[in-house]
């Protein structure tokens, strides 16, 4: 956009933004960074999940497995593309399922954050809330995950490169500029 034609407030989202991406992306610290930026709400679809089954993700995962997880999954995503569009962190695995991907490419603007081994690693050291890397060498489970969703992630209708060592409100930034090129996700400017 050229300077003069700078907007002076934010753009009104007119979809859902939907943030997918690999654990340790930054999906929910930067959605919540486009959303303050937006003036949008954020939601992150994993919080919504152990809200509706009240209980942890690890918990789903061992009661009642990963099928029954990406079911409630589905169902929570296909509600969360409905009412006021806002940015929505979706859970790692989430655009990988099929129909989950069908209702966000339907509803949504969907935006691939892309990051390299090395940044998922350093990102999701330490943390033990990820069932997924419980098992097994951590480095090794993304390194797989990377071969087997980014072809599906290439899927998203934009994609933009999470660098380690950017701030989030850049990222944010960043975001922004890849929707207004991409024209969906903003209701048209008014004169
Ligand atoms: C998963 C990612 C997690 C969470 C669950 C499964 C995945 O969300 O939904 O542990 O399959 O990649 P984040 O990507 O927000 O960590």
């Amino acid at each position: 956009m050229p300077e003069t034609m700078q907007r002076t407030a934010p753009p009104t989202l007119q979809r859902p933004v939907a943030l997918v991406g690999l654990m340790g992306c930054g999906k929910s610290s930067v959605g919540q960074r486009l959303a303050k930026a937006l003036s949008a709400s954020f939601v992150d679809a994993d919080d919504e999940i152990k809200a509706a089954a009240d209980l942890t993700i690890p918990e789903i995962f061992e009661s009642y497995g990963e099928a029954e997880f990406r079911a409630l999954e589905r169902r929570v995503i296909a509600r969360l593309m409905t009412g006021n569009p806002q940015v929505i962190a979706t859970g790692g695995g989430a655009f990988m399922d099929p129909s989950t991907r069908a209702v966000v490419s339907e509803a949504a603007v969907s935006v691939w954050l892309k990051a390299d081994l090395d940044v998922l690693v350093a990102r999701t050291s330490g943390r033990t809330h990820r069932p997924l890397l419980n098992k097994g060498n951590p480095r090794k489970v993304l390194a797989g995950l990377i071969d087997q969703r980014y072809p599906i992630y290439g899927l998203a209708d934009v994609t933009v490169e999470s660098v380690g060592g950017q701030s989030h409100e850049a990222m944010a930034a960043r975001i922004i500029r890849a929707l207004e090129e991409d024209g969906r996700a903003f209701a048209p400017e008014v004169a």
